[in-house]
């Protein structure tokens, strides 16, 4: 006697063998970029308490960490500064011997060694090209007089500080400022120092967010105020692929979509249209609700962890950038 069910789907999910060849998505190593903060001054590595795990790196520790990604076969490592000194223009963010210089340096040199003693590729360096590191008022821009945050002064900041990160050595620049027209005017940096093989990693559709509020301390942010009149809204998708299609046309090598988990449909959407590789960044703030809830024993940490950075693959992420990903490549291995 049949029970008139036409298929059965849990035949499918009926053991971990057959669950594990019928995966639609995986998550490999190589996709994973990881970002590491490094900090002028440092004796010893910072642990940022809002991020725990996570530590604001010396020059010297920055080495061991992305000696470490390359050894877990990580896809890259994305890095921001901190500087000691900050002022209204960032001066520190395009000085040759500025710590988010001397941080690409030293990262390259690890990746160097790597590749040297392994034949295996290390990971791509990565350099957040955005002021708000550097500024005295934790804008991403520079001022105008009346305190606005000024487009096309801010644009030239950009300009220097991408040629000062390939000079110093990044594979990948990554405006992260929302300025208009700022992929055109770093490619045209770039290209004019000769630097025609760096690549421009665009935070495209990025997001006014509470979910970087853990980073504002791992940065030691002087921000007053937000971000509103330059990252986008939170109500908008149209806008965003209306970004991540200007900054394809000015000349972006890869998209990203920013933060993750909240914006997954847009993470879709860009996916869907764009032809080249788009990124994801799962942020501070996701990563500190899932290791708060794990903490306080409200939720498996593991296995939440998977499932945040998986439903990001399945959107439609070619590269995730997530503070999880030397763990995840642990346990992927
Ligand atoms: C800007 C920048 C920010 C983040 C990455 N690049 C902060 C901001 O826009 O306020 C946030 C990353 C995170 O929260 O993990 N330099």
């Amino acid at each position: 006697m049949t029970s008139g069910i036409v298929y059965r789907p849990r035949r499918l999910r009926a053991t971990p063998r057959i669950r594990r060849l019928v995966a639609e998505h995986r998550l490999h190593a190589a996709d994973l970029v990881l970002p590491l903060f490094v900090k002028e001054g440092l004796a010893e590595p910072a642990p940022i308490t809002s991020m725990p795990g996570q530590v604001q790196h010396t020059l010297d520790t920055l080495g061991e960490a992305v000696a470490a990604a390359a050894r877990a076969g990580l896809g890259g490592v994305m890095l921001f500064g901190i500087p000691a000194v900050r002022d209204a223009v960032g001066s520190q963010g395009d000085a040759p011997d500025g710590i988010l210089q001397r941080g690409i340096a030293a990262a390259r040199a690890a990746v160097a060694e790597f590749e040297a003693a392994t034949g295996r590729p290390g990971p791509v360096v990565m350099a957040d090209t955005c002021l708000d590191e550097f500024t005295d008022h934790g804008h991403c821009g520079v001022l105008t007089a009346d305190g606005a945050v000024d487009n096309d002064a801010t644009l030239e900041r950009y300009a220097a500080m991408a040629v000062a990160q390939a000079r110093a050595g990044a594979d990948v620049v990554a405006p992260s400022g929302m300025m208009d027209g700022q992929v055109a005017v770093i490619r045209d940096a770039l290209d004019d120092a000769g630097y025609q093989d760096v690549s421009i990693l665009a935070y495209s559709a990025k997001y006014a967010s509470p979910f970087y509020g853990p980073f504002r301390e791992a940065v030691d942010s002087a921000l007053q105020g937000d971000r509103r009149t330059y990252q986008m809204d939170a109500a908008n998708l149209r806008e965003g692929l209306r970004e991540a299609d200007l900054d394809l046309a000015e000349g972006a090598d890869i998209v990203m979509v920013k933060p993750a988990m909240s914006y997954l449909d847009v993470l879709h959407a860009v996916a869907e249209r764009s032809d080249v590789p788009v990124a994801a960044y799962q942020v501070s703030g996701e990563y500190a609700m899932i290791e708060a809830a794990a903490a306080n024993g409200w939720i498996d940490r593991d296995a939440a962890i998977k499932e945040s950075v998986l439903s990001i693959k399945r959107a439609g992420a070619d590269v995730i950038l997530t503070y999880w990903a030397l763990e995840i490549a642990e346990w992927i291995r």
